[in-house]
């Protein structure tokens, strides 16, 4: 049985102060949570976020990370960087990346094969747009952006890592993918991953569903069989509402 996984993607929100007061009032609203728990701040607030969340069952994740492992690379920071601040996890190839900053499928791997090495868990995010899905390309773009994402990786590693689908549409509209859609989707991707890997790694995967998830649908998504947790942007920004799909 895969364990559930939600995480918080806070983006490009909260000062060092406003995250850890965040952190402070969500730790007793999710303590008994049956999920492992994630938040992934801004990098400038992880130092202030560890100090809080240490010893508690919320675990600490990055937005990004580079591949190299130092060097002339300008306002990107190391697996070791962010291993040293207490991250455990990484989000890697969010839809926002890949729309204005130019991340790729092929750089989405590398950061995916540094992240492994190094000993992060990756949360590597997939999803298509809008047209894309009117025109029928869903199955085939999602299928390939994880595949390429895991290329290099071996079985035992794949096992470990995280997948995010974010229908790219879905994400900061308020509109969701239905729970149905949500499931064949992350289906697809499972079984994408069982063609080039096997079974017992597609079935150790675990495959997240990401899109304006909040308290109000959280149930019904997370009763479908493939999915497996959230990645939750809006609703992870105030103590409640994150606390609300957490205890699902
Ligand atoms: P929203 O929950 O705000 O739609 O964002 C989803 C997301 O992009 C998480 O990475």
């Amino acid at each position: 049985m895969r364990k559930p996984i939600i995480a918080g993607n806070w983006k490009m929100n909260k000062t060092p102060e406003e995250a850890a007061v965040l952190v402070k009032d969500l730790i007793p609203l999710v303590a008994d949570a049956k999920c492992d728990v994630v938040v992934c701040p801004p990098a400038v607030c992880l130092s202030a976020v560890k100090s809080v969340v240490e010893g508690t069952n919320v675990r600490l994740g990055a937005q990004n990370v580079h591949f190299a492992e130092k060097g002339a690379f300008t306002g990107e920071l190391s697996c070791d960087m962010l291993k040293a601040v207490g991250c455990e996890y990484v989000i890697i190839g969010h839809s926002e990346r890949r729309q204005f900053f130019g991340e790729t499928d092929k750089s989405v791997n590398k950061r995916t094969v540094a992240a492994v090495k190094a000993g992060l868990i990756p949360i590597i995010c997939v999803g298509e747009m809008k047209d894309e899905r009117e025109d029928g390309y869903t199955d085939a773009i999602v299928a390939y952006q994880t595949l390429m994402a895991l290329t290099g990786l071996t079985p035992d590693e794949i096992k470990n890592v995280v997948v995010a689908y974010e229908p790219v549409w879905a994400i900061g509209t308020g509109l969701t993918a239905t729970d149905e859609q949500a499931n064949e989707t992350i289906g697809v991707i499972r079984k994408a991953i069982e063609g080039r890997y096997g079974k017992d790694v597609a079935d150790a995967v675990r495959i997240q569903y990401g899109g304006s998830m909040k308290g109000s649908n959280v149930k019904g998504l997370m009763s479908q069989p493939e999915i497996d947790g959230g990645l939750i942007g809006g609703a992870s920004l105030k103590a409640a509402d994150f606390a609300q799909v957490v205890n699902y």
